[in-house]
């Protein structure tokens, strides 16, 4: 945060003007970007005598990141070298900064003569920019500079989202080179979650629980980690509309409705795992008598008018009778909407 404030001052200060005066303003209402990209990345760096050279350039005298190198071709964003892709190029230079002074007097022959002297040949990759030590604004910036484009992946609720807002990083879930797939599977955003999150992964371990470690549910159904309009990261605009994707016939509306306990389902649930059957904040009889006097039924068969006739029994389990306890369209016997049927 610190990072883009000063940045976005600089800019406010002097280069708006700037520009202004040699442009006229009609310029800043373009979707280009700001300044040139090769700008932002050599104030990342802060190394304004390095130019860019292009991969090819980069690794001409090298074999070290042939792996790496084919894995991103074979990438979405390293397809995006394509010219008529229409698209902003990716390529090495994009993320790690231009690369002319790492590779400085670096040629195949060179490298091959150490070779015979047995010394590895690395290029001055501190001239880089050194990516894992950038705070972590700083790294997303890398990615956002991109990925705020309306060309890419909408990422436009980043920046205050919880994530960004705690120092997590792009980086913090997406690794660039691990494979040529750069998508995150749902299977694996257990794992990637529960690395920073282990209270929830407990949650998920609990008797009763949404069953993701069995790969039927993903933190993603109902969360999205880059942020959004909603609380808790939720993808959908409240906790009742995230759940009856999944549960409909809980939506209603009903005739006889739970009256407004019903709109947010965590009234009586926890989302992701409880020790109580059906994911209840509380067993029965406790969870109904936070809000309800228990009740006996004065004939022993059940059924008869509520009452505190001496002799009849209370009942734990009220869902027992009172099984249309999310809302129906069916009347109780005496006519109101009891949720006995
Ligand atoms: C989209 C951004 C991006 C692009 C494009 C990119 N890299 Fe990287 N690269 C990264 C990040 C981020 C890391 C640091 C990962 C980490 O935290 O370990 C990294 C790390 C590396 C490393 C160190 C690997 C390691 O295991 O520590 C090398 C070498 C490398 N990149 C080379 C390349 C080459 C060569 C290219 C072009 C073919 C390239 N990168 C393109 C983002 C990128
Ligand atoms: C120079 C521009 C640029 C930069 C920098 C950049 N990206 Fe991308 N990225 C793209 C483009 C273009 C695409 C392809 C269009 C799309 O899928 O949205 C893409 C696609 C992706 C995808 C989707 C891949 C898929 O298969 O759908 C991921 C994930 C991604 N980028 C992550 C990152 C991360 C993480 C960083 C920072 C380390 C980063 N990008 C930096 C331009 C960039
Ligand atoms: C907390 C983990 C996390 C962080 C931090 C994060 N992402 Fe993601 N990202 C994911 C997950 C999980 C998905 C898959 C989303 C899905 O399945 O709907 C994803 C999907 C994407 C995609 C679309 C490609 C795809 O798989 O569909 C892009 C592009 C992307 N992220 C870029 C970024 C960038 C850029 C940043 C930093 C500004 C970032 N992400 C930060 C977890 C994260
Ligand atoms: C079935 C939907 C659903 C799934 C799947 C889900 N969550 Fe949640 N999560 C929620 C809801 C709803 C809330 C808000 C609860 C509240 O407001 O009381 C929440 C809250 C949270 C919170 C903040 C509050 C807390 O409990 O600490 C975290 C962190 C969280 N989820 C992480 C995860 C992770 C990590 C995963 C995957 C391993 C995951 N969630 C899977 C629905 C879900
Ligand atoms: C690198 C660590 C890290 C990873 C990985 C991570 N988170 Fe978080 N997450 C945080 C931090 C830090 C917070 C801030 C609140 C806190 O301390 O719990 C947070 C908060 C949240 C919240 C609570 C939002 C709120 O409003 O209270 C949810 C939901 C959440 N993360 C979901 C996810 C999901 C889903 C994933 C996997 C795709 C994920 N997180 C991966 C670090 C992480
Ligand atoms: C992505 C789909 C999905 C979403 C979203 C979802 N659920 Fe579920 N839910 C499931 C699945 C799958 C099961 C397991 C059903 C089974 O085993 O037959 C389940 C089971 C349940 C159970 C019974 C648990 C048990 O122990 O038997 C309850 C209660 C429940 N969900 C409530 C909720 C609530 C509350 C929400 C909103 C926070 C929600 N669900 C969101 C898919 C979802
Ligand atoms: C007033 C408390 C209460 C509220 C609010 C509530 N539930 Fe329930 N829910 C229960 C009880 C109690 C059970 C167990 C029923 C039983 O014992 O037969 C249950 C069971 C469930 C089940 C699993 C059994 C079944 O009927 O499919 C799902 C799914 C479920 N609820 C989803 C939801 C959703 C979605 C919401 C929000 C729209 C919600 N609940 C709101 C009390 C509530
Ligand atoms: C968060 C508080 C809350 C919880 C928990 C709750 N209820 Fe309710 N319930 C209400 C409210 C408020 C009403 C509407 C009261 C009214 O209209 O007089 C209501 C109405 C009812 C009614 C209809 C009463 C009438 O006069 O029409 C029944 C039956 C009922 N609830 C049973 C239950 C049962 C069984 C449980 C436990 C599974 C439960 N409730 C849990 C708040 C709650
Ligand atoms: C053996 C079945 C049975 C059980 C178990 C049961 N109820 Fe009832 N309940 C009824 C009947 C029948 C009525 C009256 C229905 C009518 O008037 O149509 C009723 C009425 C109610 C009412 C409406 C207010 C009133 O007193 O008229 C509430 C609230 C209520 N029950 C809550 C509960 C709670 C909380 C529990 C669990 C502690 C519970 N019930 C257990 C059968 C039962």
């Amino acid at each position: 945060m610190f990072f883009r404030g000063r940045f976005l001052n600089t800019f406010s200060l002097f280069i708006i003007p700037l520009l202004c005066s040699m442009s006229g303003c009609s310029t800043l209402k373009g979707s280009k970007p700001i300044l040139p990209i090769k700008k932002y990345e050599k104030m990342i760096v802060g190394r304004f005598d390095a130019d860019y050279v292009g991969t090819t350039n980069c690794l001409a005298a090298c074999h070290a990141h042939d792996r790496l190198r084919k894995y991103f071709d074979a990438s979405t964003m390293g397809a995006q070298l394509k010219k008529e892709s229409g698209l902003p190029l990716v390529d090495c230079e994009s993320c790690h900064g231009p690369g002319s002074l790492a590779i400085k007097g670096l040629t195949r022959k060179l490298v091959e003569e150490n070779a015979k002297k047995g010394i590895k040949t690395t290029c001055d990759y501190k001239t880089l920019i050194d990516l894992k030590a950038l705070p972590a604004p700083a790294q997303s910036l890398i990615c956002l500079k991109c990925h705020t484009a309306n060309a890419t992946f909408n990422l436009h609720n980043w920046n205050a989202s919880i994530h960004a807002v705690n120092g997590v990083s792009c980086f913090d879930c997406h690794t660039v080179h691990k494979s040529p797939d750069l998508k995150v599977r749902p299977i694996d955003t257990g794992r990637l979650c529960f690395r920073c999150h282990q209270t929830t992964q407990v949650e998920f371990s609990l008797p009763s629980h949404h069953p993701l470690n069995e790969g039927r549910v993903f933190c993603t159904d109902c969360h999205d980690p880059h942020g959004g309009s909603s609380a808790m990261l939720l993808r959908k605009k409240s906790i009742k509309a995230t759940c009856v994707q999944c549960h409909p016939e809980k939506r209603g509306p009903f005739v006889f409705e739970h009256a407004d306990v019903a709109a947010d389902c965590m009234n009586c649930h926890t989302p992701h795992g409880s020790v109580n059957n059906n994911l209840l904040v509380a067993r029965q009889p406790f969870l109904c008598l936070q809000c309800h006097v228990g009740h006996r039924i004065n004939s022993p068969a059940g059924g008869g008018k509520a009452s505190a006739a001496i002799g009849s029994a209370f009942y734990s389990k009220c869902t027992d009778c009172h099984s249309g306890i999310h809302g129906t369209d069916t009347p109780s016997y005496s006519g109101q909407g009891r949720f006995t049927q």
